[in-house]
């Protein structure tokens, strides 16, 4: 079974102009959970071993399982291992990676936690100099976030030390909130603790390197602009597949379930990226005002019409890489009858100047054949056959395809003529892959770059309120709708699949194909 990408950390520190955070401490509330072992940590070492971290850089972990330092150093040790392809080389820098790190264990709703913590922070201040700069990262479920968010105010946590020498800010994971109404509320709880720009919401897409090059792409180079439109392009397919069930978050994903969990944040901020106007300057406030404008100009999911809009169904027992897997339903803490998605495909609409009724179909499941994000991009075909009377019948429209991953890169598929001495045309492909551009595959997971833009206060990647607001009123009426319809519509399809048959049918009936992964 695929695990999380294993990364090689760099071997020389890396350069590039960019900005070393001061000096700070960082809390990470949910400490014993996956994220934090699986990614965060990792990501953490990785830049320390880098030597992109602050002198007295140090780690506080939060969470309710009883360890002491010593144990929770271990586990996180294991987790790098794990994770990271370590040398026993690394293991003295390992070590000293682990020493800064430091446990709390907190149910998250006791005050003597919080004050035990801001001791733990002063101390850190005195003894390793991080200058009373703090960074809490909220990684625990969703329902703990106004609990923490209200007791580090109450603490006196939440603000800098010294106003205008230190700073605070707070990463809040996804999903936040899980409907319109409850996002909506835990902003009101957030911004009534946290200014606005203290707070960093994170969707670790937006870190990929993948990711961040699709600004560059698109607004780096000049020849791609002119056939950006509804004019060349047929239609848009975004893709996020993943080899792995729901491993042990059964009882998170029943809350939650797809669209929750990738479609409402990651695949839509995929596709803000790739809809999105050139912003007039290159900050956070352009870049993320024009994402939001994207937000607006959807179209409503039209759920009269609901089977042409969307897909949603459950994988089913099946085969994966040899391995037979189980249902769904019959996965750890879900519930037998579980009417949750773990496959959900859309039909979205941009209605403005630049996209008007060009499809943009998004599809992302669990438990499909492989792990694969990929956007395709669909070019019209020539205008005119002029190649009629040969041995082609029909000529292919261009396409360009963006691995975000795996096999990070980008091809282009455009028709040539096969060499002989009759006239006959066929698709061939014009690649770049990072490995061969750069010598070296990507080398993040996306939050290595994502905690040290936290840390500098670069709020560029990170999502803004309005945006959230704006993806939960486009999907809470399909989730509503599907809440009420319970099993009726719910499709079902064998793990190791593409997703359910009606997938496929929900794009045939538009003449289209999905791309083949
Ligand atoms: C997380 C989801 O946000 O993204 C997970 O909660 C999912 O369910 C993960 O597995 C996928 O991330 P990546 O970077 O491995 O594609």
């Amino acid at each position: 079974m695929s695990e999380a990408k294993v990364l090689t950390p760099v071997q020389t520190p890396e350069t590039g102009g960019r900005q070393t955070p001061q000096p700070c401490a960082m809390v990470i509330f949910g400490a014993s959970g996956d994220l934090t072992e699986r990614k965060l940590v990792p990501a953490l070492y990785y830049l320390s071993r880098a030597k992109l971290l602050p002198d007295g850089f140090s780690v506080i972990g939060c969470a309710k399982t009883q360890y002491n330092n010593d144990s929770f150093r271990a586990k996180m040790q294991e987790g790098v291992k794990k994770y990271l392809n370590v040398s026993s080389s690394d293991n003295p820098i390992l070590d000293a990676f682990t020493r800064d790190i430091h446990y709390i264990a907190d149910d998250f709703g006791d005050p003597a936690a919080y004050g035990q913590l801001k001791d733990l922070l002063d101390k850190l201040d005195r003894e390793r100099g991080t200058g009373g700069n703090r960074l809490f990262y909220l990684a625990t479920p969703p329902s703990f976030f106004p609990i923490i968010v209200n007791h580090l105010g109450a603490v006196g946590l939440a603000q800098p030390k010294e106003l205008g020498k230190n700073w605070t800010h707070i990463v809040i994971e996804k999903p936040f909130g899980r409907d319109l109404d409850s996002a909506r509320e835990l902003n009101r709880i957030v911004t009534s603790v946290f200014k606005e720009d203290q707070i960093y919401r994170i969707d670790h897409y937006l870190g990929k390197e993948t990711v961040q090059n699709l600004l560059v792409f698109r607004f780096g180079n000049g020849i791609f602009e002119p056939f950006w439109n509804r004019r060349y392009i047929d239609h848009v397919q975004i893709t996020v597949a993943e080899e792995i069930g729901v491993e042990n978050r059964g009882a998170y994903y029943e809350e939650a379930g797809l669209v929750r969990d990738m479609i409402q944040n990651h695949v839509l901020s995929l596709l803000s990226l790739i809809a999105m106007e050139p912003p007039a300057i290159f900050n956070a406030t352009a870049v993320r005002d024009e994402k939001s404008k994207v937000m607006r100009a959807v179209r409503p999911i039209d759920l009269d019409h609901l089977a042409e809009a969307a897909v949603r169904g459950q994988y089913v027992e099946g085969w994966c890489n040899g391995e037979r897997m189980p249902a769904y339903r019959s996965e750890p803490k879900v519930s037998p009858q579980s009417t949750t998605e773990t496959f959900a495909a859309l039909k979205l609409y941009i209605d403005n100047w630049r996209w008007a009724d060009v499809p943009f179909y998004v599809r992302s499941g669990k438990r499909l054949p492989k792990r694969v994000s990929e956007i395709n991009i669909r070019f019209r075909p020539a205008p005119h056959l002029l190649f009629k009377g040969t041995s082609t019948t029909e000529i292919r429209g261009n396409h360009l395809s963006i691995h975000i991953q795996p096999n990070e890169g980008m091809s282009l598929r455009f028709n040539a003529k096969i060499p002989a001495t009759t006239m006959q045309i066929r698709p061939v492909t014009m690649e770049f892959r990072y490995e061969d551009a750069f010598g070296h595959a990507v080398p993040t997971t996306a939050y290595e770059t994502l905690l040290l833009d936290c840390m500098v206060g670069d709020s560029m990647l990170f999502t803004r309120a309005d945006f959230v607001d704006l993806a939960w009123e486009l999907i809470t009426p399909l989730l509503d709708r599907w809440q009420e319809d319970g099993r009726k519509g719910m499709s079902f399809y064998e793990a190791g699949t593409w997703g359910p048959p009606e997938a496929d049918a929900f794009i045939d009936r538009d003449g289209r194909k999905w791309q083949e992964l």
